[in-house]
């Protein structure tokens, strides 16, 4: 599995990543919590997944993964956020990151659209002086995505990261289209509904139609079904186990979902 994850690139072609990523909230400090954060790390890598996320709204997870990479940091690319009202204090935060991934964060994504007209020109100067290889804007409510569009159409962007899993579709309105003209690449959050949508899986019979595309497991489903829409680019799936992370780095790998496959999984959403 690991050999066979497909690689989609961000940022206009400047960054090839493969399509399962790591999300960190809540999970990472989990891990910690119970000593397995290096492991958790370590494991993500040996699996082929290449794309961490993190945010200073996440609690220590960004020191947790700078320790826990280690040697490892160049073997993926890190995407941090800025997080904070304050211009003064987004300023901190990209200098605190950059120290602490070695010198530079391959993604920046202003968390929320906080404060994003006074986080924008100063992530930009930092980019022309290498601290920063991309720049993105997230949001996790559709009622931002209008504000989020409006920034997507500046340019000035070079990623989003929006929630996309089969009870939150919002962004196949508009964004996702948005994201497809202007080249932009497309994170994923949420793709197992912040673990709602796992809950109470679908049993062995229903996913046997989806066994010829190397699913086994309800989680792989809903993984591969956010990454079978082309425009998306990466699906930052989060776990505190390490034993989860096989599972879910084998969803990143063809053959994708046609439209009926993607049908029989909101069915099944819809059901359990
Ligand atoms: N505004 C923003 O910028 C924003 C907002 C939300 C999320 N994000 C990013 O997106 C990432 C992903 O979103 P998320 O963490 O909210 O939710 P998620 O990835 O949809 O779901 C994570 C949950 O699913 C469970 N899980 C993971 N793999 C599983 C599997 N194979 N089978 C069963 N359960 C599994 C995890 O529990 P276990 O630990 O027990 O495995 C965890 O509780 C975040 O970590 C964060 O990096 C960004």
């Amino acid at each position: 599995m690991m050999a066979s994850m497909e690689k989609r690139s961000l940022g206009r072609g400047r960054v090839s990543v493969p399509v399962v990523g790591l999300g960190t909230w809540q999970r990472l400090e989990a891990a910690a919590a119970s000593g397995q954060d290096r492991e958790l790390l370590d494991t993500a890598i040996a699996t082929g997944i290449r794309l961490i996320d993190t945010s200073p709204m996440y609690g220590d997870a960004e020191r947790l993964l700078a320790d826990g990479l280690g040697a490892n940091r160049d073997q993926v690319v890190i995407a941090d956020k800025i997080w904070t009202p304050s211009a003064e204090r987004g300023e901190a935060q990209l200098a605190r990151a950059v120290d602490w991934y070695g010198g530079r964060v391959d993604l920046m994504q202003i968390h929320n659209l906080v404060a994003w007209s006074a986080h924008l020109p100063m992530l930009e100067a930092a980019r022309d002086r290498g601290l920063v290889g991309l720049i993105g804007a997230t949001h996790y409510s559709a009622a931002a995505f209008g504000d989020l569009a409006e920034l997507m159409a500046t340019g000035r962007l070079d990623t989003i990261q929006v929630p996309y899993n089969p009870v939150e579709r919002e962004v196949e309105r508009a964004i996702l289209p948005l994201a497809s003209e202007l080249g932009l690449g497309v994170l994923l959050m949420r793709p197992l509904g912040e673990g709602q949508l796992v809950r109470r899986p679908p049993g062995p019979a229903e996913l046997a139609p989806l066994h010829p595309f190397g699913i086994t497991t309800w989680g792989q489903a809903l993984i591969k079904w956010g990454l079978s829409d082309p425009r998306v680019h990466v699906s930052l799936a989060a776990t505190a186990h390490p034993g989860r992370l096989a599972e879910n780095a084998a969803a990143g790998s063809p053959p994708w979902f046609g439209p009926e496959e993607r049908a029989y999984v909101l069915r099944l959403a819809a059901m359990h």
